[in-house]
């Protein structure tokens, strides 16, 4: 099979990785990729926001599969641009359509989706530039902390939860009235504020059956203990022990089923990834977000529990088969380490000789995020770098080979966070 995945970070170099491990992988390419996918497939100069340059060489190359890591295409409509050529007619794309990416794209339409379809999720009310005097006169009446989301896509800043009312009155006529996510948050939700512990959960979906597959946590702040700005995400765990039988029954039977059938039943047909950021409130699963792709960096954890062969479970995915497939999950427990650029998620440097890649290899798998090769020499090239990943028997001896591999590679500045899991260790 020839198959194309778009994106540049460790979630495609993960998802590159695991496509290579099948037979059925005849050609690879990545567009545009880094330095670590080059090493596992070609990677393509075409940006992932190039429908036509994309669609050309999808045609060119004869690729069967297109799957699409990040969000922003599948926002953008990549899956009916492409589908929409006459030559593209049996590609098969991992990725919703346009309308199926708003439970990404507009936090006032997944709210509205899972209110329509009974999905607990935390209550809150949506307000518009027209309707700033209520949302300040409903900032009054709120429970502290509240949280206000821009509606749109805003790589991941869009969120901001305040303390304090002057504070929220302060924020909210920023966003609407200062545009300060630019269009984002030309409309803002505005959530009640649930206390409890994150989970990323993630389902493939068909458009008929679904797949659940392994569970991850995520690190999302720079500084440890949870303090400091929040990040594209700076490590994660696989499995996650409070994410057990009983917590997972509730997810399915109250969140993804009903998201499958609501799906359906609102004609929606949804080919691809759907990743649940939930809140357990005391033993009570709520979603806090949808996201219409895997996470990052959860892929770095979750592919490598993942037995079956993934271009089965892509084609799968395409076709409407995953009712056939049997997912076979590794008991085994992953933790990943992200490696930043000091400086991130502010301003940071690029450029910087990575040493040590060599040595961590023959531990721990690395997965790149910015990097890129000039020279021979693998440079950094973004904030998240590259992600280290170890596997074992828990997820301490996990993190332990997770934290031997990020040992053995430096660059000027580099940062990492020491903690990743520990809350997890301490549950235990
Ligand atoms: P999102 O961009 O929706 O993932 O939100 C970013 C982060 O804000 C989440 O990972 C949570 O840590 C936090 N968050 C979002 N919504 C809520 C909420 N209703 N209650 C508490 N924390 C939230
Ligand atoms: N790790 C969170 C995300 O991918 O959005």
């Amino acid at each position: 099979m020839k198959i194309l995945i778009i994106g540049s970070g460790g979630r495609e170099h993960t998802l590159a990785w695991k496509a290579r491990q099948s037979s059925r992988c005849d050609y690879l390419y990545v567009a545009p990729g880094n330095a670590g996918t080059a090493s596992l497939a070609e990677d393509v100069d075409i940006a992932v926001d190039d429908f036509e340059k994309l669609k050309q060489f999808i045609i060119s190359k004869q690729i069967e599969m297109v799957i699409v890591g990040p969000e922003a295409p599948l926002v953008g409509g990549i899956r009916e641009y492409l589908l929409a050529d006459a030559n593209l007619r049996n590609l098969m794309i991992i990725g919703p359509g346009k309308v199926g990416a708003q439970l990404e794209g507009s936090k006032d339409f997944a709210k509205q989706f899972m209110n329509r379809h009974r999905i607990p999720t935390a209550g809150s009310r949506t307000f518009t530039r027209d309707t700033l005097e209520e949302a300040r006169n409903y900032l009054q009446t709120t429970n502290l902390p509240t949280v206000l989301k821009a509606d749109g896509l805003a790589a991941g800043k869009g969120v901001i939860i305040c303390h304090d009312r002057q504070e929220a009155i302060a924020t909210i006529e920023k966003m609407l009235s200062d545009r300060m996510f630019g269009p984002a948050s030309d409309t803002v939700v505005i959530e009640d504020f649930l206390a409890g512990i994150e989970l990323s959960v993630f389902v493939l979906s068909d458009g008929n059956s679904y797949k659940i597959l392994p569970e991850a946590k995520d690190y999302k702040t720079i500084g440890e203990n949870n303090s400091g700005p929040n990040t594209g995400g700076m490590g994660s765990v696989s499995p996650v022990a409070f994410a057990d039988k009983v917590f997972m029954e509730k997810v399915e039977q109250r969140i993804i089923k009903p998201t499958i059938k609501g799906l359906q039943e609102d004609g929606i047909e949804y080919k691809g990834f759907i990743f649940i950021g939930l809140m357990n409130v005391g033993g009570e699963p709520f979603v806090i977000e949808y996201n219409v792709r895997m996470g990052d960096p959860e892929t770095e954890v979750v592919m490598p529990r993942i037995k079956t062969d993934l271009l089965d479970l892509m084609e799968a995915t395409a076709l409407g088969n995953l009712d056939k497939i049997n997912l076979e999950i590794d008991p085994q427990a992953a933790a990943t380490v992200v490696m930043v650029a000091g400086g991130y998620p502010g301003d940071y440097k690029k450029g910087d000789e990575i040493h040590g890649l060599l040595t961590a290899d023959k531990t721990s798998l690395i997965f790149h995020a910015g990097t890129r090769m000039t020279n021979g020499k693998v440079l950094t090239n973004g904030g998240r770098v590259l992600t280290v990943t170890g596997f074992g028997n828990t997820v301490q001896a996990a993190l332990n080979q997770s934290y031997s591999g990020v040992a053995a590679i430096h660059w000027k500045d580099v940062y990492f966070r020491k903690d990743i899991g520990q809350d997890l260790l301490a549950l235990e």
